[in-house]
């Protein structure tokens, strides 16, 4: 079963001027936890993610990474502090290639003066992005090709495999398998398993609600930026599951609202 609770947020709400996307919503999650967050489109979980990973500062609630409270002034700050995110719209560089992605924003430098000059030490990074991908199980085109020659099935795996190998805490994964054929996006799922395997917690958003109840221990429904279900995954089925996104079963369990 999972472990210690390592992330946590507490009643965060967040506008986009008179939108309300998030409304007091909290979410608790535990070492080697895998919580599937699921709502209909609209329903606040991409914002959700950003306020998880950095990338937007809610307006109210608090942020706790292993009990502590946190604010996060950039996404880098959480990364730093061992929270990796997959964001919807995966953010790869078309134009760099595989092993560039795996280390964007974290490039390692030659040694010595070559480093001072801003030299990148590529050899390395090709190695260190291959071995990193080989690791999580993700099967990797050769680290030298551009992600623009990439499929977009492929590229999502090498988005995947990026933060599941940087991860240190928490990986957040939204709509990891969009548009992903069944057999990649099952071995999405494997990657998943894994990362929890290794006592990672992980938060995974999908829209396809048999991958769902097939890998996670927790479920959280959000509804117009409110949680309106926190549960454990056994207590749902597929019916059950789809009426609490929509509506059609209240939060209580009671047929219609
Ligand atoms: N940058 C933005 N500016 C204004 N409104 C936004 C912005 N991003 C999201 N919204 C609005 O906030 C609400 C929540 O959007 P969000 O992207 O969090 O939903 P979601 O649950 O991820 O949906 P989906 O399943 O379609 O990805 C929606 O009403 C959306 O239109
Ligand atoms: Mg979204």
């Amino acid at each position: 079963m999972s472990g210690e609770l390592i992330y946590e947020v507490e009643n965060v709400s967040k506008n986009y001027g008179s939108v309300v996307a998030l409304d007091g919503a909290s979410l608790k999650l535990h070492a080697g936890e895998v919580v599937g967050l699921v709502g209909d489109n609209g329903a606040g979980k991409s914002t959700l993610v950003k306020v998880l990973s950095g990338a937007h500062q809610p307006d109210a609630g608090r942020i706790l990474l292993d009990g502590k409270e946190r604010h996060w002034g950039s996404p880098r700050e959480a990364l730093d502090a061992g929270i990796e995110t997959l964001y919807q719209d995966s953010g790869l560089a078309p134009h760099l290639t595989v092993s560039e992605n795996v280390f964007l924003g974290r490039e390692l430098v030659a040694p010595g003066l070559l480093g001072k000059l801003g030299f990148l030490a590529k050899k390395n990074m090709a190695r260190e992005a291959h071995e990193d991908l080989e690791r999580v199980g993700i099967a990797v085109p050769a680290s030298s090709r551009s992600i623009s020659q990439l499929s977009g099935g492929q590229r999502q795996a090498v988005a995947i495999g990026r933060a599941v190998s940087w991860a240190r805490k928490v990986i957040i994964l939204d709509e990891p398998t969009n548009h992903l054929g069944a057999r990649q996006a099952g071995e999405v799922l494997e990657v998943i398993k894994a990362a929890k395997a290794k006592g990672l917690g992980v938060i995974f958003i999908s829209h396809t609600l048999p991958h769902v109840l097939e890998v996670t221990d927790r479920i959280v429904v959000l509804r117009l930026g409110r949680i309106v279900m926190d549960a454990p995954t056994s207590e749902f089925n597929s019916d059950r599951l789809l009426g609490t996104i929509t509506g059609s079963i209240s939060a209580a369990g009671a047929e219609g609202e």
